[in-house]
């Protein structure tokens, strides 16, 4: 039991630590958006939360140094909670989650406008609520992935797989019990995506005698170039016909070659493992083929579309459906939103032919399931992760995302080559393809020296397989962040090839410290009674820095600084001396300048909550000194004082524009104080060319924004509300979740999707925290994205404990989930909608409530011998 007063004492410090996280703002702690790091490795406040985290034991201590701070975590940048904050490029974009990389202008656009409330404050089975946001998605996956009409959401990349291999399950013959995937595939962790995946330390614990799936070899394509190799008509007709063996033995290949560069001895790695899986097939055991278009967790193996062209007909000659698992590769890594699009599958005949069923997830921001088959329950998931996936997905849409995955190839093919010409005893098999790049080193201890380096390096890098390091970057990554990035990759290999054989040190100083800000003179805020010097001041200076296209016309200044609600800072060499004015910064109300470019467009206008930066100006002998930077955010911490009369915060943004290609530090500026950018604005300044991005910064958190179903539930059907299972309690928002939410808390993970494997943040240590609490009699503690996950979870948790047990015994009555095929085969069979089935066979007891103590006991003993 826990104890109450303990409970209080914990619930106040965690609402103290929330508040003062909610009275953050980027103005007055700046995203570093460049390399900081600690001078000792020490992350100091990090560490405090993890072990947080880890106490008593209750997690295992497997998270990376950095607890992030979605504050300050930006593009290609993470950043972490301390003070000062460590900031490192994260050049795995949280293994290929972020596709924009941390807080990309769309989402936090969507989360501003209110896009992304639904579902934030309640936990709504999308099944029981055809939301818009859900149709949206849909409809711009099928068009993506023609042929495949029926699209379900579920939580994570582990569930999506589950969901296709449920209905090719039901569709099969009683002795097919196993699935067919690839040596070095990994399909996830719940129990049948575990049976599927290939390492053997991962799925060996957990394997259940008579479900072990079939695993044939993956022939690895160590020099990918694009279109690659396609089949021809020979190659298909023997696939359809069985004639590979043939074609097998005259292209042999050595037995421990698992890689080629292309030519002939690909063509028979190929040709080997189409035989395997023919084998497989002809045994009749397996139901379902699942395969990667690019195995990433093994190793980043890439394979041509000869090969897969193959083992579509092949297994289309079998009646075995096809999945193709594009959890990772999916949403443009490569280039292409769908991976195995670029391997142009057909028939031998020459008709276009398509995958049974493809899942998404990671880039997607939750699990996702494009099937032909007929999807009887199609549920769960979280509905805020759909509507930001929607977004996600339109992002990648956009032509000039494609056109950056291929400049970031380009240059990655380059650097990568000259680096293996440069060290070749260490780098071998350079590959990429859009986003994702990988290479070899020659033994898994050499690969942990290379990921020892990784923080103190500033660049995060995991590895795959036995000895590949692979990145995983997206747009956000400019050019210089690719020059740094590979200066990271340069500097780890020159550490290896001088220091053979020894483990680098925990830390070493490589990044010298940023120099140190300049001194910029004091600012303040002027009112009206300086109104008439100051604004003749004002018109000095501008005439001195800008041509007369850009200079506010006296008359308009005038009125301006006027303005009731007008938020002018000026910054002087004698505090308080106007006539030594070195500059100024002058906002107004949005809905006084309305009919402007920038503003006419501003969904906020009308809703009187934002400033409009009209101009921040420095004089030309006092460039250089920070003094742009003193009046910005000097702006924006007055916007944030100021009041309705009514008492509400006046402000909640400020916008403003900022001329494109002339204005690149005041840009950054504006980003490093949480600008988002909102679109482009053409015919600028009296030119045709000229261009202004038209930005938006928070002044205050900005709550979540409420809109009709992120409230009470309201209209929710009872019935579904009693069907949603352990979902049930969250359908209404508890208090201190609504508090967080309007305290702008909610901002950073509704944009920002965490991976908790490996990062936590404040927020989830204190749910962590809380939890234990509440539930001391169980010290450790599990976080899984999903409801099936968890059941699934809890299952190799006992299974840990019980490693010789096959099977789980169940009560009548029951229902853990549908998506799992563990979950689905625990529950009572007539729960299930019709058409679900479930996959493994495990005995069922009567529920005790249903019947004697007598009988309970009696099936309890004939179902355990
Ligand atoms: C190809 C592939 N499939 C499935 C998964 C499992 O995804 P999740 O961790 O979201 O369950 C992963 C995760 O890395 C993956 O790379």
């Amino acid at each position: 039991m826990s104890d109450p007063k303990a409970l209080d004492t914990l619930e106040r410090r965690h609402r103290d630590e929330a508040k003062a996280e909610a009275a953050r703002m980027p103005f007055d702690h700046p995203r570093p958006l460049n390399w900081r790091l600690p001078p000792d490795g020490h992350f100091e406040q990090s560490q405090a939360w993890l072990d947080r985290l880890y106490a008593g034991d209750r997690v295992p201590r497997e998270k990376k140094p950095m607890v992030l701070d979605h504050l300050r975590c930006f593009g290609p940048w993470m950043v972490s909670v301390d003070e000062p904050p460590a900031s490192v490029l994260d050049g795995m974009s949280q293994t290929a989650t972020v596709a924009g990389g941390f807080s990309p202008d769309p989402v936090v656009r969507a989360y501003v406008e209110g896009d992304l409330s639904d579902g934030v404050l309640r936990s709504v089975d999308p099944a029981f609520d055809a939301h818009p946001a859900a149709q949206a998605f849909a409809d711009l996956l099928r068009a993506q992935v023609p042929g495949l009409p029926t699209v379900s959401f579920a939580a994570s990349g582990a569930e999506a797989n589950e969901k296709p291999l449920s209905p090719c399950h039901a569709q099969a013959r009683p002795e097919q019990r196993r699935v067919l995937a690839f040596e070095g595939g990994f399909h996830g962790r719940t129990l049948l995506a575990l049976h599927a995946t290939a390492n053997p330390k991962k799925r060996g614990p957990y394997e259940l005698a008579g479900y072990e799936a079939r695993f044939a070899p993956f022939p690895a394509w160590s020099a990918p170039t694009w279109p690659g190799p396609e089949a021809d008509d020979a190659l298909l007709e023997a696939a359809a016909h069985g004639g590979l063996r043939a074609l097998a033995e005259a292209h042999p290949v050595d037995p421990e070659q698992t890689w080629a560069e292309g030519g002939e001895p690909l063509l028979g790695l190929e040709l080997r493992a189409l035989v395997a899986v023919e084998e497989i097939l002809e045994a009749g055991e397996v139901f379902a083929c699942i395969v990667e278009p690019m195995q990433a967790e093994g190793g980043d193996r890439y394979a041509t579309p000869r090969f897969f062209q193959t083992l579509r007909v092949l297994t289309r000659a079998y009646g075995v459906p096809l999945v193709f698992d594009e959890v990772q590769t999916g949403l443009g890594l490569g280039g292409p939103f769908a991976w195995h699009r670029s391997f142009h599958l057909r028939t031998p005949e020459g008709a276009p032919d398509g995958p049974d069923a493809v899942t998404f997830a990671k880039r997607a921001q939750l699990g996702v399931c494009l099937s032909r088959f007929e999807d009887p329950d199609p549920g769960s998931a979280q509905l805020a992760s759909v509507a930001r996936g929607l977004v996600h997905a339109q992002m990648v849409l956009d032509p000039a995302y494609a056109e950056r995955a291929r400049e970031v190839e380009a240059v990655a093919r380059e650097r990568l080559s000259a680096l293996a010409d440069r060290f070749p005893e260490l780098v071998t098999h350079p590959r990429g393809r859009g986003f994702a790049l990988a290479f070899d080193l020659p033994s898994p201890e050499h690969l942990s020296r290379y990921l020892a380096q990784r923080f103190w390096r500033g660049v995060v890098v995991f590895g795959a397989g036995q000895r590949t390091v692979r990145y995983r970057l997206t747009p956000a990554f400019g050019a210089d962040d690719l020059e740094r990035l590979f200066e990271a990759v340069e500097g780890s290999l020159a550490w290896l090839a001088e220091h053979p054989g020894e483990a680098p040190p925990a830390w070493q100083e490589t990044l010298a410290p940023p120099p140190p800000a300049p001194r910029s003179p004091a600012v303040r805020r002027v009112g009206p009674e300086e109104a008439d010097e100051v604004v003749q001041r004002m018109v000095a200076l501008e005439a001195e820095i800008y041509e007369p296209a850009r200079r506010e016309d006296p008359e308009v200044l005038r009125a301006q600084v006027g303005l009731a609600d007008a938020v002018l800072v000026v910054a002087e060499e004698t505090p308080g001396d106007l006539s030594t004015l070195l500059g100024f910064a002058l906002g107004v109300p949005l809905e006084s300048v309305g009919d402007r470019p920038g503003p006419d467009r501003d969904p906020m206008l009308g809703k009187e909550n934002t400033l409009y930066s009209v101009s921040i100006t420095v004089a030309a002998r006092a460039q250089g000194r920070g003094i742009g930077a003193a009046l910005k955010r000097a702006q924006l911490a007055e916007a944030a004082r100021l009041r309705h009369p009514d008492g509400r915060p006046r402000y909640t943004f400020c916008t403003g524009r900022n001329r494109v290609g002339h204005t690149g530090a005041m840009t950054r500026l504006n980003r490093r104080f949480g600008a988002c950018a909102l679109f482009v604005l053409e015919g600028q300044y009296g030119e045709t060319e000229g261009r202004a991005l038209y930005y938006r910064q928070p002044v205050r958190p900005v709550p979540l924004p409420t809109s009709e179903r992120s409230g009470d539930g309201v209209g929710l059907d009872p019935a579904g509300e009693l069907a949603m299972g352990v979902q049930r309690p969250l359908v209404r928002p508890p208090k201190s979740l609504r508090a967080e939410a309007e305290a702008g808390l909610l901002m950073g993970p509704v944009v920002d999707k965490i991976t908790l494997c490996n990062y936590v943040t404040p927020a989830i240590v204190r749910a962590v925290e809380w939890v234990s609490a509440l539930i001391p009699d169980l010290p450790h503690l599990y976080l899984t994205s999903g409801r099936d996950e968890v059941f699934d979870k809890a299952l190799r948790v006992c299974r840990t404990h019980r490693p010789e047990a096959q099977v789980v015994l169940r009560l009548s009555g029951s229902y853990f989930g549908h998506v799992s095929a563990a979950a689905r085969s625990a529950s009572d069979p007539g729960l299930l909608t019709p058409g679900l089935r479930p996959f493994f066979e495990w005995p069922a007891v009567p529920h005790p409530a249903t019947t004697t103590p007598e009988a309970f006991e009696g099936a309890l003993c004939a179902a355990v011998e």
